[in-house]
């Protein structure tokens, strides 16, 4: 097969060859063979910007891979931490190398007590714990002052255990400000997915054993959130990093960027979405105004997977396991019912919209007691892994500063009218 495509410039007549490399057109290569014809391509729909060896992801098939690792088996057999180590150094541990691993995250789950106490504290009663979360990583740049030397090796593998580890207490801090009752020290005897638990739930039992399906059930979570490749929130880490601002910034815009109800917020979407059709009998109703244009069927359609998302199959599994402990989630008879109607109908078939990650989670976090408010502070926990992995590699890449061009549309030159009350 030919590894170019040939165009004809209309302007000159003249034709050329566009060299085509790993599947696609190299901008170097396009613009030095046509300089300043760029392509509009709001959403990067057809844009790849980066070089990535971390997950591989093939929409049209459903496969989701880490390092090479299906992400079937690494829910199978893996642990979150473990994966996390994967996605940043490219090898699954030795043994003795998780225990370092496992030991450094472990040492770093404390925050300071000024984080919480005039930082996390400071909030309004009623503050979103997601909002907290982006602010308090945010903040966490200023408590770490070493950093910005982002080039340091010691100094950028502290961050980067330093924000692993810190994400849990954060995130069950922002739960247990907003239902206030009071902060949750963590347990240094305790696994990650058990210690977030005890900070969650714990009330005056002196050790808090969740539990192991639970725990497993969130392990698990973790591992399927913990990244996938060039999505909305890497890409906010990736962009911000990519000016050499400390990782706990460009963490805390990957935190903004996944609050979005089309990223991942829409777990706590497909919840309250179920709520309101109510039963069965109503969902007839829902889809046909789904397709009039009224809204979307929340957990459903990807950028990406054009097939049954993997994820959402091994959610699927995971939600009978959890609910045979926490009973079933009364909602999840109402989400069958959607799914199958959805997937046997016209408008979702030929749009390829399959359930995603999202569908299922929901119902699991709910039947586990997390309120819907939580929801995208969960995909945050891990994904924060995903997010260290893209910024160590655009940076061992010393990729160049991300700076797209527009599309100019507005007003030619003009002059400015004078003074104010003469307008
Ligand atoms: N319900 C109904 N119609 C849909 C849906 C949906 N959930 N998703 C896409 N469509 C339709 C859309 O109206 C359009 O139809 P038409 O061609 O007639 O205009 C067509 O399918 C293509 O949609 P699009 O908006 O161009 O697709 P996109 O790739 O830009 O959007 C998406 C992807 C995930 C934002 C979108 O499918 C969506 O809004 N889904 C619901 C929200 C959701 O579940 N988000 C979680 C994504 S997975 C987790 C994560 O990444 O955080």
């Amino acid at each position: 097969m030919a590894d170019s495509i040939t165009v004809t410039d209309n302007r000159s007549g003249e034709t050329l060859e566009i060299p085509i490399v790993n599947g696609g057109v190299a901008a170097a290569e396009w613009s030095k063979i046509l300089p300043g014809v760029w392509f509009y391509d709001p959403g990067f729909m057809s844009t790849a910007a980066c070089e990535s060896a971390i997950t591989y992801l093939d929409g049209d098939a459903g496969i989701l891979r880490y390092r090479g690792y299906p992400i079937e088996q690494l829910a199978e057999q893996s642990t979150y931490l473990e994966v996390a180590y994967l996605l940043l150094n490219g090898e699954l541990p030795t043994a003795e190398q998780f225990e370092t691993w496992r030991n450094d995250i472990t040492m770093h789950t404390f925050i300071h007590e000024n984080m919480r106490k005039r930082f996390l504290e400071g909030f309004h009663y009623d503050a979103h714990p997601m909002g907290m979360l982006v602010s308090a990583v945010a903040a966490l740049s200023t408590f770490y002052l070493d950093a910005k030397e982002i080039f340091e090796p010691a100094t950028r593998d502290k961050q980067i255990i330093r924000l692993i580890a810190k994400m849990p207490t954060l995130a069950a801090a922002a739960h247990r400000f907003s239902v206030g009752m009071p902060f949750v020290y963590p347990d240094n005897s305790l696994d990650f997915p058990a210690n977030f638990l005890s900070m969650m739930w714990k009330v005056a039992e002196p050790h808090f054993e969740a539990d192991p399906v639970l725990v497993r059930a969130l392990d698990i979570l973790f591992i399927l959130h913990a990244d996938h490749e060039q999505n909305c929130s890497t890409t906010a880490m990736r962009v911000v990093g990519s000016s050499h601002a400390d990782p706990y910034s460009a963490c805390a815009a990957a935190c903004a960027a996944l609050y979005g109800p089309r990223h991942g917020g829409a777990n706590e979407e497909v919840i309250k979405m179920l709520t309101e059709i109510g039963s069965i009998e109503n969902i007839p109703a829902f889809i046909e105004s789904v397709k009039a244009g009224n809204g979307r069927l929340q957990g459903f359609g990807h950028r990406v997977y054009k097939n049954y998302d993997p994820r959402a199959k091994i959610i699927k599994r995971t939600a009978d396991q959890v609910f045979e402990v926490t009973g079933k989630n009364p909602l999840l008879d109402i989400a069958l019912a959607l799914e199958e109607i959805a997937l046997s109908d016209e408008y979702f078939i030929s749009r390829r919209l399959y359930p995603n990650v999202d569908f299922y989670s929901g119902l699991i976090y709910q039947a586990m007691g997390f309120p819907l408010e939580m929801f995208p502070v969960l995909f945050a926990i891990p994904r924060t892994a995903g997010w260290l992995a893209h910024w160590q590699e655009m940076l061992d890449q010393d990729s160049k500063i991300a700076r797209p061009r527009q599309l100019f549309i507005g007003d030619g030159q003009r002059n400015y009218p004078g003074p104010v009350d003469r307008r």
